[in-house]
């Protein structure tokens, strides 16, 4: 497993994140377990986790399955409960206790809400860094225009920025294109990108017309449901596309989202050892120019914005020129 700049910091992060959603959930202690030590064998060492995930019990676990491990992982948390200022304090605590650890190295809020205070919460976040309690702040899920805000009031008061966005990237989800990619690039800020495989849709095991398979989050999730109605010719296409070039569809999938020079690190969710492997050695497959833009055309998911005019002597139309990560010279 390669590792990868993280964002303008001086760590360097593997390249997949493992993310533990599942763990205490689909993906019990003793396997969580197995899965925390095979990928630490395997050179993943960055861990994404949160203080909601099984209200808790996620980071409880991990505090168990860390211990004597601690130092050699990158480990992220994110802010539980509100986003103002003791919120903040008080979950960075809390989230410690739990994880037996006195420090993580990146802290996050979770979702911008109605009604936030960007300048408190800088403030707070800042806090947390001067107390030792994190290495640097970040941010989930934050349009373009947010993280820019945050990081100016940040700059302004001379507090810790927001070095890393996670959000949802796939080649079913691609809104993040337009603004937040392009920001991340221009901003030096790392993209963690999760649902790499869209909840497990694009890992050959869900078919259009056919039953769901026993066993998984299929037969729970209204998304997967939702989108196997919505493409499920185009699941189909993908997975013969994996076919023909002899991969499998989490390399095809895992490689999409890797393709991209915005993302730093896809976090990869497993609920078993098995998965996890699977995961891991999709790392080690990229697409071509050729092949990422076929596999992309399988999937009707672009993200068009208003305006489709051609300006006179420009190349693109305004969307694309948005979207384009060529747009900035050197
Ligand atoms: N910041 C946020 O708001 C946010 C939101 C969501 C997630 N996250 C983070 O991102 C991580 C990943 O999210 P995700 O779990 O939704 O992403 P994902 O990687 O798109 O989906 C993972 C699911 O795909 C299935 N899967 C994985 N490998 C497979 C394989 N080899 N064969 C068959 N099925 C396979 C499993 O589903 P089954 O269990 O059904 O087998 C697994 O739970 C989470 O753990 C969490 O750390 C963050």
């Amino acid at each position: 497993m390669q590792t990868v700049q993280f964002a303008n910091t001086e760590a360097r992060v593997s390249e997949m994140c493992l993310g533990t959603m599942m763990f205490g959930g689909r993906c019990d202690e003793a396997e969580s377990d197995r899965v925390l030590g095979a990928a630490l064998d395997q050179g993943v060492t960055f861990i994404d986790t949160a203080a909601m995930y099984g209200n808790g019990l996620t980071e409880e676990i991990l505090g168990r399955i860390m211990r004597g491990r601690r130092d050699r992982l990158f480990l992220a948390t994110k802010v539980h409960k509100g986003v103002d200022a003791a919120s903040i304090l008080s979950s960075i605590d809390e989230s410690l206790a739990r994880l037996q650890t006195s420090y993580v190295d990146l802290y996050l809020i979770h979702w911008p809400v109605q009604g936030m205070r960007p300048r408190a919460m800088m403030e707070a976040l800042a806090q947390v860094v001067a107390q030792g309690k994190a290495r640097y702040v970040g941010c989930c899920n934050y349009p373009a225009w947010l993280l820019a805000h945050s990081n100016a009031i940040a700059a302004e008061n001379g507090w810790p920025k927001l070095v890393c966005n996670q959000i949802a990237y796939n080649i079913v989800e691609r809104g993040v294109e337009v603004e937040i990619l392009p920001q991340a690039v221009a901003e030096q800020i790392a993209i963690t990108a999760y649902r790499p495989l869209a909840q497990g849709l694009l890992t050959g095991k869900y078919r259009w017309g056919q039953p769901l398979p026993e066993n998984t989050r299929g037969q729970t999730s209204a998304q997967i449901i939702t989108w196997l109605s919505q493409y499920g010719e185009s699941v189909d296409r993908f997975i013969h596309f994996a076919e023909e070039r002899g991969i499998s569809p989490v390399q095809l999938a895992t490689a999409w989202v890797r393709h991209s020079p915005a993302v730093t690190s896809p976090i990869v969710g497993v609920s078993s050892l098995s998965q996890l492997q699977a995961s891991i050695d999709a790392f080690s497959y990229d697409l071509s120019d050729v092949d990422y833009a076929a596999v992309t055309a399988i999937f009707d998911t672009e993200v068009k914005e208003e305006g489709l005019q051609r300006f006179p002597g420009l190349k693109y139309n305004f969307p694309r020129l948005r979207r384009n990560l060529a747009l900035l010279g050197e």
